[in-house]
């Protein structure tokens, strides 16, 4: 298949008439892949169901895992969904932005794109590109994040391009993404966190003045959230937590080879390997590890390495949403010292 791509950072002029292009692509049961300010997404037009079936082919997606819904504003939600009016209060106030509220679907749903479920996750980007194109192609756009199944979202025009050329109509590629991680999903009804994600939770009880709850989803047997139970955002590559000190990572790997660290300056800078085996994820702080990690993982998988080592960040309460997605991508795999490390290598290799 080809795919028409276009770098919206690349062209001068015709934005215009491209957008409206990319939106007719969508309206007429095309795919098209565009950036949000979490990750990219892989879209389509969610009242046509053979359209919104070939992206959960393209992924390589498990049925039962639906899909977040893309409005340009609550009008438009209201056309797919039931909303209560604290709904739309609470919507109000968080949109445009990433955060993802699950709310009642109407039937004109199709059952591909909310699995089944009774219930539709929904959310207004912010996002100018994004926006551009929902109100474009004139209808919602039901989209995952880019990224083949299991895999690390796609962050940047480069990483959707590697993933769906010549799989999809078109690609809208525009920078790398604001945030770096998903939105954040949301039960508002009972005020649970269905996945941690760019949206700060304090900020957001503080609009609904209610506590959120938190589950452990290891002890959920079924899942709320379907998605939480899938592999999610890993390398290829086997990637191992360092929780030991910093000052003892050397001797944890001492003569092992051909292994990348991915961390701060300071983190990779405690171990003596080549610099093209080492991925500096921050100089910053927080907000810029969250940006950076897809792409760390994009490239570790590029690298050809043994394994991965990634640090352990300090996580806030509020603010738990780099570990989750570190601690999935390692697929919880932890160790401090060589003895474990060595041990995990073993399970690693028949991965
Ligand atoms: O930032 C984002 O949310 C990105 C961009 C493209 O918007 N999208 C994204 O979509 O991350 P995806 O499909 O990768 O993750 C959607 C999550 C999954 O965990 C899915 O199970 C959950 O939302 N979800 C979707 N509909 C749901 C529903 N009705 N009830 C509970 N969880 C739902
Ligand atoms: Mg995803």
């Amino acid at each position: 298949m080809k795919t028409y791509i276009v770098d919206l950072q690349k062209i001068k002029r015709n934005r215009t008439k491209i957008m409206h292009k990319m939106g007719l692509i969508i309206r007429n049961g095309g795919i098209v892949v565009f950036p949000t300010e979490t990750v990219y997404g892989i879209g389509a037009n969610v009242l046509d169901k053979d359209a919104c079936a070939k992206i959960f082919k393209i992924k390589g997606r498990a049925s039962d895992n639906p899909l977040i819904v893309h409005a340009s504003g609550v009008e438009m939600i209201e056309k797919i969904g039931k909303l209560s009016d604290t709904d739309k209060k609470i919507m109000e106030k968080v949109w445009p932005g990433p955060i993802t509220i699950i709310v009642k679907a109407r039937k004109n749903i199709p059952k591909v794109v909310t699995g089944g479920l009774s219930t539709v996750a929904v959310r207004v980007p912010k996002n100018t590109t994004a926006l551009e194109l929902i109100r474009s192609a004139g209808v919602p756009i039901a989209a995952p994040s880019a990224n083949p199944s299991g895999l690390p979202s796609a962050t940047s025009g480069e990483h959707a391009e590697e993933y769906f050329n010549r799989k999809v109509d078109a690609i809208i590629k525009d920078g790398r993404t604001r945030y770096g991680i998903e939105s954040t999903v949301i039960d508002l009804k009972s005020m649970t966190i269905l996945r941690p994600g760019a949206f700060n939770i304090k900020k957001l009880e503080g609009i609904t003045g209610i506590k959120s709850k938190n589950p452990d989803f290891k002890k959920i047997k079924v899942a709320r959230s379907p998605g939480m139970k899938y592999r999610h955002y890993s390398p290829r590559t086997p990637l191992f937590m360092y929780s030991g000190k910093i000052n003892e990572l050397s001797k944890a790997v001492e003569k092992l080879e051909n292994f990348v660290v991915i961390g701060s300056f300071k983190f990779c800078s405690s171990v003596t390997i080549p610099k093209n085996k080492k991925i500096v994820i921050t100089t910053k702080g927080i907000n810029e590890v969250k940006r950076n990690l897809f792409d760390a993982l994009i490239r570790l998988d590029k690298m050809k390495a043994r394994f991965g080592i990634i640090e352990i960040f300090k996580e806030q309460e509020d603010d738990t949403a780099l570990m989750n997605r570190i601690r999935k991508a390692s697929n919880e795999k932890v160790f401090s010292d060589k003895k474990t490390l060595v041990k995990l290598l073993n399970i690693g290799e028949t991965k």
